[in-house]
């Protein structure tokens, strides 16, 4: 048997991705329609003799409650939501829960980051097995300026196997990088469990010395021996020890931490849905409906109206209302958002319960690594009738009944 486990982490990380994760849990922000954790989720149904889903995180058990259910219903493999009660790092979440991992004897856990955007090529990371050894991650070439900001790393070309391994270094170590997708035997608790344990030794070794000097200096409650992370206290110090290998992909990879990336996300996914589930994506047909230019998601209760031409790169959500001749073109349109007439939103995200009056335009240039390179409009925020709103981001609850540009409107 095999799980897969899905670190969600929780309500402190993700600042990066405000004003959209104010009300919404990242993990649970929109691409192409469906939750984030979806897509990785639903990758997991490619894995052969798979028990169990697991979802780790600290974010209050019930943001992710109707989603679990849901998804367990339809996948027909139970999903469960784990809740630490404190942060304890990539690695350490895992070992946390490692008797429910563990309930089911897997021989194989997948372990994804819920943050990335790819195709998830699970089943041949199988290959795994191959090796022998304790984990294969999945890698992929980067732009040289670009790898920095990840974990880098150096494989034997021959064998895979993990030489060198430094977490987002200073300077230029390698443009081939770490996906934040891996899978692991159960040794990899052992691993995790000589970090700690390594450091609960160090921790009282430095109190048997203060004690020496004078106890109340001691700093005994702070130091979490407890909190390993995957990359610097894992990864780095196997490498080398024919304990770790590497699976490079040649597809589209992402990291999803700032709104703009998402938008690039969604449309990622859904030209990936053409492939996989042709059927989630609109068709149009011309005179009844909408136009549909390309790769576009319409959730069912949303209302479009038949002169409105939306695509390529539309995700529109629930009991959404697009107005007579409305324009949308790479964009986001959350939950219970109002177009109306002749309003045109491009390379933009729409935030819940927003409206846009007649005739307003909501647009910026669409470079998706700026930070104003797509508009964002926050909850419950009113454009006017005829207001122009280019390259900014719009905090909740913002009436503009002047245009705006360039600007972060707080
Ligand atoms: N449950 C839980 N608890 N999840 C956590 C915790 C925690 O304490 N800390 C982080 N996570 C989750 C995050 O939500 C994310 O999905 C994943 O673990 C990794 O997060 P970070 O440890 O913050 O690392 P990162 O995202 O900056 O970089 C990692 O991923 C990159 C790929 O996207 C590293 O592994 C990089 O090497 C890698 O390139």
């Amino acid at each position: 048997k095999v799980v897969a486990v899905i670190m969600v982490g929780g309500p402190t990380k993700g600042t990066r991705f405000r004003p959209l994760s104010f009300n919404t849990p990242k993990p649970l922000f929109p691409l192409a329609g469906q939750p984030m954790v979806h897509h990785p989720i639903s990758a997991c149904k490619r894995i052969p003799n798979l028990a169990q889903i697991f979802l780790i995180g600290f974010y209050d058990e019930k943001e992710f409650a109707l989603y679990v259910s849901s998804i367990s219903n339809e996948l027909r493999v139970p999903v469960r939501y784990l809740k630490e009660d404190k942060p304890h790092g990539s690695a350490g979440g895992l070992y946390h829960f490692r008797n429910l991992i563990m309930e089911d004897s897997p021989s194989h856990i997948f372990l994804l980051n819920c943050d990335v955007c790819c195709n998830f090529p699970l089943p041949d990371m199988l290959a795994h097995k191959r090796y022998g050894g304790m984990g294969t991650m999945l890698v992929v070439k980067v732009s040289a300026e670009s790898a920095n900001q990840f974990g880098t790393l150096v494989s034997d070309p021959v064998t895979n196997e993990l030489l060198h391994y430094t977490e987002k270094p200073e300077t230029f170590v390698s443009d081939l990088i770490n996906c934040g997708v891996y899978i692991f035997t159960p040794d990899v608790f052992s691993a995790i469990e000589d970090v700690s344990n390594d450091r609960e030794d160090r921790v009282t070794a430095n109190l048997r010395r203060l004690s020496s000097i004078d106890i109340s200096t001691s700093t005994r409650t702070n130091i979490p021996t407890d909190f390993v992370r995957l990359d610097q206290d894992i990864l780095s110090p196997l490498s080398g020890k024919k304990q770790l290998y590497t699976y490079e992909t040649m597809d589209y990879w992402e990291q999803i931490k700032t709104p703009g990336i998402s938008l690039k996300c969604s449309g990622l996914y859904l030209a990936q849905f053409r492939l996989t589930s042709p059927h989630l994506l609109a068709s149009g047909d011309g005179t009844r409906s909408a136009t549909v230019v390309g790769d576009v998601f319409v959730h069912p209760s949303a209302k479009v109206h038949p002169t409105a031409k939306i695509g390529p790169n539309v995700s529109i959500s629930a009991n959404v209302r697009v107005g007579p001749g409305v324009r949308l073109i790479s964009c986001i349109i959350l939950d219970d958002v109002e177009l109306e007439d002749n309003a045109i939103v491009i390379n933009s995200i729409v935030g819940w319960k927003s409206s846009l009056g007649r005739w307003s335009r909501v647009q910026a240039d669409g470079d998706y690594n700026s930070k104003l390179g797509i508009t964002i409009l926050g909850e419950s925020v009113v454009v006017e009738q005829e207001v122009v709103v280019v390259n900014s981001i719009v905090l909740p609850n913002k009436i503009l009944n002047v245009s705006v540009q360039d600007e972060i409107i707080l």
